[in-house]
């Protein structure tokens, strides 16, 4: 059989690919997707030419591998990212990354993330018992604060080991909010050397000092004395089998890499529980009933009830087909490469987007559509693993995926049990881009279930 020689990508070019990305980022990928119907697409947005991957036999290969494909630590992106956080397991290869992820996988194993989840619950229903005021008083709340006082308070308590009290965490956040908004300037003129000042860099070393201000003394008193506890803290602290010990800087990197990443992303996904409670009672409707019918009403949500919230289970599902807080994870092409049949040179970007992919009418039966149903238990299994991978793949899979699906469902059920919301705007399923994928929509009003008629 005759030998066919790699060809070049299917090209999208400068006039169409420049407007479409600035004017609509995430719907440009998907659109660029589905147009290129699996194969590799690239696009040209003058000097940085990335190739867009979507199709889950391609990405399989590019996630399973992370000799070739790297998650490289000097493109534009994580080059803004290492300057707020630093060298951590979230951005780096090689040693450093194996170290990082060998110190912290055990404390993320399925077996491990259940035992914590009665303490997670118990976390999760206090923080949730806290809004019983507003409610009372008939305040309107802002959703995304609703959201990350909760998840601040399950992360510090169950991953921290309430070494970082509840109100430096919410200020450890707004620190990361203030860093992901002052980034963008840099991610727009991502030649411009770092002595020329542009717009946002000095809020932007304000926070990570800000930040560095929080957590040091916490630092520096558990390396100087470390415990055996097993939160993050004390495991990153604690000197390694041959008996050294991470330095103060690595440790930093490391703990505010897993505070923001934990935070961030579940915050995000469980933001859409809003707007698509209000755009579709039908879903509503059969989640309060689980709800009710496995925890109670103002129940608290046992180790026992998880397996039992199926419905609930799907609904996350949906959500992270749709917004995933991950929505795209480049790479970047270690020597030539020749995949699907086409030839990528050496130090080429790879978008990677679960978004796009988990979007693609080739995939996916109406794929616009929020549909839990898809996820139902006796669904036949899917034809591709990577046509739906929220989480990611391969080596750099995500670590804390296990402890995700276990807290999501607690915090989701904890709120129904307790109460049920209004918007204040009419419900937009159109995401915006920050750190992860939210929505427009922010401000709620609560209503305590004692005080509206059970569904
Ligand atoms: C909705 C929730 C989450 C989503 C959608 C998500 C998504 C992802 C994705 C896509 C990756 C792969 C990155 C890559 O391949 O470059 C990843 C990696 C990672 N995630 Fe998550 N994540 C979530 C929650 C969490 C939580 C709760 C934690 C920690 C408690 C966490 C910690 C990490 C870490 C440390 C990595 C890097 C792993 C490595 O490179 O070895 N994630 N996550």
């Amino acid at each position: 059989m005759a030998e066919v020689s790699p060809g070049r990508a299917r090209q999208v070019p400068l006039r169409h690919a420049l407007p479409r990305l600035a004017r609509d980022p995430l719907g440009a990928l998907v659109h660029y997707a589905n147009e290129g119907d699996g194969e590799i697409v690239q696009l040209n947005l003058g000097t940085f030419r990335p190739y867009l991957v979507t199709h889950p036999e391609h990405l399989q290969q590019i996630l399973r591998d992370r000799v070739t494909y790297i998650r490289d630590g000097n493109s534009m992106l994580w080059r803004s990212v290492r300057r707020a956080v630093g060298d951590a397991i979230l951005v780096t290869e090689g040693a450093q990354w194996e170290s990082s992820r060998d110190t912290l996988q055990p404390l993320f194993t399925a077996k491990r993330a259940e035992t914590l989840v009665d303490r997670m619950a118990v976390a999760i229903a206090e923080a949730v018992d806290a809004l019983d005021a507003p409610a009372r008083a008939g305040e309107a709340v802002d959703a995304m604060t609703l959201m990350s006082q909760i998840v601040c308070q399950a992360t510090t308590r169950v991953l921290f080991g309430r070494k970082i009290p509840l109100a430096d965490a919410l200020q450890i956040y707004a620190h990361l909010g203030t860093i992901t908004r002052t980034m963008v300037p840099r991610l727009l003129a991502p030649g411009m050397p770092y002595w020329v000042p542009l717009p946002g860099d000095r809020a932007f070393r304000a926070a990570v000092q800000g930040i560095g201000a929080l957590v040091l003394p916490i630092i520096r008193k558990e390396r100087a004395n470390p415990g055996d506890g097993d939160d993050i803290i004390a495991t990153l602290c604690r000197p390694r089998a041959d008996g050294s010990q991470a330095s103060e800087e690595s440790v930093r990197s490391d703990l505010v890499a897993m505070f923001s990443t934990a935070t961030e992303t579940t915050i995000g996904v469980l933001s859409w529980l809003f707007p698509v409670l209000e755009k579709h009672p039908d879903v509503a409707e059969r989640l309060y009933a689980e709800v009710d019918g496995v925890v109670g009403v103002r129940g608290t949500v046992q180790r026992t009830h998880i397996p039992q919230l199926r419905y609930t289970r799907m609904v996350l599902d949906e959500m992270l087909r749709l917004w995933p807080a991950g929505w795209t994870i480049p790479r970047t092409a270690v020597g030539e490469q020749v995949l699907g049949g086409v030839r990528i040179e050496s130090g080429a970007t790879i978008l990677v987007s679960p978004f796009a992919t988990q979007r693609m009418g080739a995939f996916w039966e109406r794929p616009e559509v929020f549909d839990p149903q898809r996820f139902a238990p006796d669904k036949p299994k899917r034809q591709y693993r990577y046509s739906y991978f929220p989480f990611g793949g391969g080596p750099h899979q995500c670590i804390g995926q296990y402890l995700f699906l276990l807290e999501a469902p607690i915090i989701m059920a904890t709120l129904l049990s307790r109460f049920r919301f209004r918007l204040g705007q009419p419900a937009d399923l159109t995401p915006r881009i920050g750190a992860s994928l939210r929505p427009r929509s922010s401000t709620l009003t609560l209503l305590r279930r004692d005080s509206v008629p059970a569904s």
